[in-house]
Formats: structure tokens, sequence, C-alpha cells
């Protein structure tokens, strides 16, 4: 059976090009990506969906009711599109009950600190901030909270003495695009 994802991102969609590369050589097996969601228009991650010729949809919030009619738009694209799994990379929005209920257990997430650390928006900062000397990337399924749902996997990072946020971010990163299409490669297949 080939699982039908849609990567869900909000910005540059660096871990999306990883993902749909990987997909592409066939690191990992029996997926497409059929849809790239966003919530910003003229964000990078479109441009990078061109290239691997991946349909996107955009849904600005401000143009609904709220964030119920918000995520009930999503949930009918994604079931026309049957929708298997949600890839969240870099998507800055907290997942609301709808979309939840729908794809509990299918929908992942990765986040660039070792969780429970650094939970939210700019753990890189924060852990350079906090002076740690390892920090790294997890991946864990979603849950109604932020950042605090079951973790899959984690990989470490050696925050240096001289690492400035731009070094440590591209370190986290590098790994983040391995670890992320392994895992992928993993849930859909086992
Ligand atoms: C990644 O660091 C990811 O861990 C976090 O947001 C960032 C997204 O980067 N959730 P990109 O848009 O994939 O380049």
């Amino acid at each position: 059976m080939v699982s039908k994802i849609a990567v869900f991102a909000s910005g540059s969609g660096s871990n999306f090009e990883a993902i749909a590369q990987a997909v592409q050589d066939g690191r990992i097996q029996n997926a497409e990506i059929s849809l790239l969601v966003t919530d910003k228009d003229q964000v990078y991650a479109l441009e990078r969906a061109k290239k691997f010729d991946i349909e996107t949809k955009t849904f600005l919030l401000k143009n609904f009711e709220d964030k119920i009619a918000y995520e009930k738009a999503i949930l009918e694209v994604l079931s026309e599109k049957e929708i298997d799994f949600i890839v969240l990379a870099g998507y800055m929005k907290l997942i609301g009950e709808s979309l939840l209920s729908e794809y509990e257990g299918r929908m992942i997430n990765i986040h660039p600190s070792i969780l429970p650390a650094f939970k939210g928006k700019d753990a890189i900062a924060m852990a350079l901030e906090y002076g740690v000397r390892y920090t790294g990337v997890s991946i864990h399924w979603v849950d109604s909270g932020m950042d605090t749902g079951k973790i899959i996997e984690q990989d470490v990072v050696r925050v240096d003495k001289d690492d400035t946020y731009q070094t440590l971010a591209e370190k986290i990163h590098k790994v983040e695009h391995v670890l992320y299409p392994k895992v992928i490669n993993e849930i859909l297949n086992k």
C-alpha cells in the first residue's frame, strides 16, 4: 500500500524538501507526498514544492471565522486527497481538536531540541542561551500539547563553545534532514 502523506510547513521547508527528496530516492518507501499545506503565503516551502511537482494548499487563518473553521477547511482537502499520514515540518500552529481527533496516531512532528527540554518556539536560541553542551532533535507523535507527544526518536548535536545561532541551527538541520526521512520510512513500513 502506498501511504499518502501531507506535509504541513510555515516557513523555509528544508525538512519538507529532505522528505520529498527521500521519497524520490526511495529512502522512504511505499509513500507519496500528495500535498503540502502551509498557513502562510509566499513562504519558501511553496517554491520547493514546485521543484518536486507537489500540490500545495495555503490556508490563512485570518480568512476563517475561527480555528475550528480553519481546520475544517483543511480536513476537507485532506479527505478529498485521501491523506493517510500528516508530517508537521516547521508548522507553527498548535493542532486543534478537530484535526487531532481525525489524525491522532497518524501525525508526527519534529522539534529542534532534546525534549522535554526547550519546548515551544526558539528552541535553538533557548539551548544556546541556557549554555547546554548538547542539544539535538526530537521526533514525536502529535497530541494536544505543545511538543508534548510521545517521543519516537531523538538524536544529539554537540554545542561547541564558538557556536552561534546560525552554526548551531545548521548542525541541527543537518541531523533533522537525515533523521526525519528515516523515521517516516520506519513508521510507514513497519
Ligand atoms: C525545524 O528546525 C523543525 O525542527 C522546527 O522548525 C524548523 C523548520 O525548518 N519544528 P524548515 O522549515 O524545515 O527549514
